[in-house]
């Protein structure tokens, strides 16, 4: 059953508020819920609730328990027939938390009770009107075993808490701002909190608390930092303080995605919030930051102003992470975090854009929205909102968003909402720019350069392309800004557009809203080299003409740290394009230029190395016909030849390496370690295995042991995987990415190294980090085995997919994604691949979340 957007209408009956009281018992909780409900004007006269796996054990209106007859009840739902305006509901169920291994609604991890509500989690606790437009004031009692769960949690503010009869406690709290179902939350277990205190600034003392297992105390630092530094970013960036007196987090082992913005009681899966630098990466930390900064963000941008139907998830997710975005650019360095996002779009969320799920920022139907919590509408829509940014300037950004939060706190709103405001703000009229909210797909910009020597004028002619596919006649240009400037042999020339009046800014944001338009500059006198899509300024995929000695040029020259990245990756992709001959040497001009980047002190050491890094193998499977075992032979050869042709360059890095008594995940020093792993890397590629074993045995912190075990892991005959293991044994996060390790390619691996991991009496089915570590990981790092040519990969990640589908379907639909490639792969891989998914949608019991997926990808 498909849900429009097209389709929406308001509830027939909206709650103020909600009195819930909860009796914990693992196996029969309690849950008695009174809803103060009052009839929409419009509204007709039945009461729809939803419902699912709920033991209902009475119901009652306005105090009469009400019969058999008296409501209508099915798998999803329970409605009541009722003509009056206001009224009470009360209802009762039971609900099982330690069976619960889907983790949404309450569940059991570990020792502790908890929540996950959105999308539609809360149906699974009670009977509720469980949509975002139905905005209430909760009041949660809590009441369980005091040894079993000394820590009772719920949002808002503490009224009341004691002792009962039979070792039981109880607390009561109450949240003053209105909310939707899924923002609700409850904890209640054996936990230890870190605290700390934040005074916003309207001096409001803010008591913050990240609640873990007590073994997990010395990794709660860093995310109370960053939590603080949030704070008061966001007062200072966007004018929004904290509303309540009282901040938790509380860190989960059991979680199906990377963590939720409950009101005042965000939950976190704990690989993302637990950090230490013995044993996290910087890439964790830096990781942990932002997303600690995206849940506090959603105060303001999903909880204050939140969604009226989950066809709008992009109001709250898109900004958020444009507003994450901003943060961590701000806290590090901008242009290796403008490039880290830039590469994740490219990889994955065009890889997305491109299959057969691909959707609009806001998608116009769907099966199951848990689906819909994807790469599109949260990166896309992220440089959705970077391109307003960008169309209409900072400060009238900065106005637009006040008035968004003003207007529209305390309600559910549009995207339109967002919109208005925006419009409001800066004069601009967005009804053109509205399409990138409507059309699915990546666009193409093609560009050609016309230079004319005599006169001295110079053109560019652009030419976007929107996707191909059935049912798109009604699609319109989109308003693509393109942020350009044009290089000469001193530096960036003034851009003078023909005709107009001379300017002296070097660089320029067009907005191409045509499909195709011709722009003149000059007259100059030498032929420009142009610098486009400056700071990636729409996400689109950019097709020039640009020759290699051009892209050569910009790699030297561009001031631009995004187009000289970007330039080195068109080289090098075009390079593993040549590597699939047999015959293949690298390109002499190539390695020049990859040595001048390596040789150049004065450039940020992290964007070095990312220009010396090979692009990832989700980029290199997009386009059609894929043979992704060629291409992984062809990057590997390309690998070698760069670890042989720069080798005195690496050995010169790896012998000067930096190492500092203080670890800090700062961009400094980060910037440094990832510019030293690569060469480790490059090196151990060579086969010099004695700095990476030296390195592992005595590095003082998770990204230096880890990068010197991955390159002796891939590359090496010998490596410490095992003592590895056995040194963090006891540390679940670190196995993880051990586990995660040993799924990725390995030369001479088989399925039954895969499978002996899944043996490891630390994996667990259950969880989805480690389902994750190993299918997520076999399915996206391990080409070889993955796309075997007998089908045997396609075959093996089937069978775990239906497994895991049994008992969480939100992770096997997951899982499942590297499935739905089809299409695009060479005809003996695509055929094997769609067997499986066939076999797939031949499963009578597919869940709802899978059954979309495969039955998507076979359209
Ligand atoms: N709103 C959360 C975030 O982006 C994501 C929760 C999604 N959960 C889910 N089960 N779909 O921060
Ligand atoms: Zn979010």
């Amino acid at each position: 059953s498909t849900i429009y957007l097209a389709d929406y209408r308001p509830p027939n009956f909206s709650v103020s508020h909600v009195e819930l009281d909860f009796d914990i018992h693992p196996t029969q909780t309690r849950v008695v819920s009174t809803m103060t409900m009052k009839r929409h004007p419009q509204g007709e006269a039945i009461i729809v609730l939803n419902g699912f796996e709920l033991t209902l054990i009475a119901i009652e209106l306005n105090g009469r328990e009400l019969l058999a007859g008296e409501y209508h009840r099915d798998e999803e739902s329970l409605s009541i027939p009722c003509d009056e305006f206001d009224v009470t509901v009360r209802v009762i169920t039971e609900i099982n938390p330690l069976d619960n291994k889907a983790l949404e609604g309450l569940y059991r991890s570990a020792s502790m009770f908890c929540t996950q509500c959105e999308a539609e989690g809360f149906r699974r606790i009670s009977y509720f009107p469980d949509r975002p437009d139905v905005l209430a004031t909760y009041r949660v009692r809590i009441e369980a075993d005091k040894a079993e769960c000394p820590v009772l949690l719920s949002n808002g503010n503490l009224e009341l808490s004691g002792e009962l009869d039979n070792q039981r406690h109880f607390s009561v709290w109450y949240d003053p701002f209105p909310k939707p179902s899924y923002l609700f939350a409850l904890v209640a277990g054996d936990l230890s909190a870190q605290s700390d205190v934040f005074v916003t600034a309207s001096g409001r003392e803010v008591a913050l608390h990240l609640y873990v297992e007590a073994k997990d105390l010395d990794k709660c630092d860093f995310a109370l930092e960053a939590l603080k530094r949030s704070m008061i970013w966001d007062e200072e960036k966007y004018g929004r303080e904290y509303d309540l007196d009282l901040f938790n987090i509380v860190a989960v082992d059991d979680f199906n995605m990377g963590a939720m913005e409950n009101k005042s009681l965000n939950i976190f899966n704990s690989s993302c919030v637990l950090a230490k630098p013995e044993t996290t990466t910087d890439q964790a930390f830096q990781r942990i930051e932002g997303i600690v900064a995206h849940e506090y963000f959603h105060n303001w941008s999903g909880n204050r102003v939140t969604c009226r139907d989950w066809f709008q998830l992009s109001l709250k997710e898109g900004f958020t992470v444009y507003r994450d975005a901003q943060f961590s650019a701000d806290m590090g360095s901008a242009a290796v975090k403008r490039i880290e996002d830039v590469a994740l779009l490219r990889a994955r969320q065009f890889a997305e854009d491109a299959g057969p799920l691909a959707h609009p920022v806001r998608p116009a139907s769907y099966i199951e929205i848990s689906n819909f919590y994807t790469l599109t509408v949260y990166e896309k829509g992220a440089e959705v909102v970077r391109m307003i940014n960008t169309l209409i300037g900072d400060d009238a950004f900065r106005k637009g968003s006040d008035l968004y939060f003003d207007r529209n706190d305390g309600t559910a709103a549009t995207i339109e909402d967002f919109i208005a405001a925006m419009a409001e703000a800066s004069g601009r009229d967005f009804s053109a720019f509205m399409s990138w909210y409507s059309q699915a797909g990546t666009p193409e910009v093609h560009v050609t350069e016309r230079w004319d020597e005599t006169s001295g004028f110079y053109e560019l002619a652009f030419e976007q392309r929107l996707p191909l596919a059935g049912g798109r006649e009604n699609w319109k240009p989109l308003v693509i800004p393109i942020r350009l400037s044009l290089l000469g042999e001193a530096g960036a020339l003034a851009i003078q557009q023909a005709g107009a009046e001379s300017a002296d800014n070097t660089e320029w944001v067009y907005e191409l809203d045509q499909y195709e338009a011709t722009v003149k500059f000059g007259p100059f006198n030498e032929r420009p080299v142009p610098s486009l899509l400056r700071d990636f300024s729409a996400p689109v995929k950019l097709v020039d003409t640009l020759t290699d000695e051009q892209l050569r040029f910009l790699i030297a020259r561009d001031t631009d740290a995004y187009v000289r990245w970007d330039s080195s990756q068109k080289l090098l992709l075009a390079e593993i394009e040549r590597a699939k001959s047999d015959s293949y040497s690298l390109c002499p001009k190539l390695s020049e230029a990859l040595a001048a980047v390596l040789a150049d002190d004065a450039a940020d050491p992290a964007l070095r190395a990312y220009s010396l890094s090979l692009p990832s193998e989700a980029l290199l499977q997009q386009g059609e016909s894929v043979d992704p075992v060629a291409l992984f032979t062809a990057k590997d050869r390309v690998k070698a030849a760069i670890a042989t042709e720069l080798q005195e360059q690496f050995r010169t890095i790896v012998a000067q390496r930096v190492s500092w008594d203080q670890y800090q995940p700062s961009a400094e020093q980060v910037g440094q370690r990832l510019l030293q792993n690569l060469a480790l890397d490059y090196v151990v590629k060579l086969g010099e295995c004695s700095a990476a074993e030296a390195q592992f045995a005595s590095a003082n912190n998770m990204t230096d042991q880890l990068a010197a075990l991955r390159s002796l892991f891939r590359y090496a005959d010998r490596h410490p995987m095992a003592e590895f293991i056995s040194q963090w044994a006891e540390d679940g996060l670190v196995l993880n990415t051990a586990f995660a390790l040993q799924a990725s390619a390995r030369d001479g691996a088989t399925l039954a190294d895969i499978q002996r991991i899944t043996e490891h009496q630390a994996f667990d089915f259950d969880n989805p980090n480690k389902v994750r570590a190993v299918f997520g990981s076999f399915g996206s790092d391990n080409t070889p085995l993955f796309h075997a040519k007998d089908g045997s990969g396609y075959e093996y990640l089937g069978d775990m997919v239906l497994k895991i589908d049994e008992s969480n379907p939100q992770t096997a639909s997951r899982l499942a994604a590297p499935l739905t490639r089809w299409r695009n792969l060479a005809p003996a891989y695509s055929a094997a691949m769609k067997a499986v998914l066939e076999r797939l949608a031949g499963c009578p019991t597919l869940s709802k979340d899978l059954y979309e997926v495969v039955s998507k990808s076979l359209l």
